[in-house]
């Protein structure tokens, strides 16, 4: 199966920031054996779309999808509206926004399906909080995240990527051993084992600061299908050597 590096640049983004990084991302990235998609803020749809032109090796994707289909939903992007624009994935569930968007695991698993109804994949983020793993909780907290997405789509589960981000490593450069991350990658896809016949074709992703130097290890563990970026894939050369690490 082919790894997926996706990054998120969050609210990190300007014309002239976004021109530099994608044309060197563009120079630098050679013929990868891997997926590779940037999660643009989506003011910058167009302007990334043009900067992508003439080539295939780097994909687009979003960083949030309505749970609406279209309507007055003031400030939503539908997932039709991010198909338009050629978005591949959107990214629902991330733990920022679950925690400062208070979006719940039903509104999360909605969101997915929306995505998928419009032929984007959605990368599905889910984590615990320091708090929930110092009281053993981690297990039980992706799974019923994860839960909620699988009982919403159903068949439809095998065309999802799953993000595991354990909270308390994204953007602290406390990343989680390859063991601690392979150990709920492993508990996920059991889960998804209990769902879908497709369970090993479905891209489990790594995600919370990992960068250059981790990313070789945490790639090579058996249940990690890649990477979701955030702070290393602002900078080319630290998002190219985690690509490299893909291969
Ligand atoms: O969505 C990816 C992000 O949450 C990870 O951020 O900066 O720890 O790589 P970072």
């Amino acid at each position: 199966m082919k790894k997926l590096i996706a990054g998120n640049w969050k609210m990190n983004a300007s014309l002239a920031g976004n021109e530099t990084l994608v044309n060197e991302l563009r120079a630098g990235i050679g013929a990868p054996a891997c997926d590779v998609a940037i999660c643009v803020p989506s003011p910058y749809f167009q302007q990334v779309q043009g900067l992508l032109a003439g080539q295939d090796t780097i994909v687009m994707g979003s960083q949030n999808v309505s749970s609406h289909e279209s309507g007055a939903y003031t400030g939503d992007v539908s997932a039709t509206m991010l198909k338009e624009f050629g978005i591949r994935y959107a990214i629902v569930g991330h733990s920022e926004r679950r925690l400062h968007q208070a979006e719940s695991d039903t509104h999360v698993a909605i969101k997915a399906e929306r995505a998928l109804e419009a032929g984007i994949t959605p990368i599905v983020c889910v984590g615990e909080t320091l708090r929930e793993r110092e009281e053993g909780m981690t297990e039980f907290i992706v799974k019923r995240q994860l839960a909620a997405v699988i009982h919403l789509v159903g068949h439809c589960i095998s065309e999802i990527v799953v993000a595991y981000e354990p909270v308390w490593a994204i953007g602290t450069g406390k990343t989680a051993t390859p063991e601690q991350a392979q150990e709920v990658h492993g508990v996920l896809r059991t889960q998804l084992r209990a769902a879908t016949e497709h369970a090993d074709k479905i891209r489990l992703l790594y995600g919370g600061s990992m960068n250059a130097g981790n990313a070789a290890a945490l790639l090579a563990q058996p249940d990690i299908d890649g990477g979701l970026i955030g702070g290393a894939s602002l900078k080319a050369a630290d998002f190219l050597a985690i690509i490299a690490a893909a291969q």
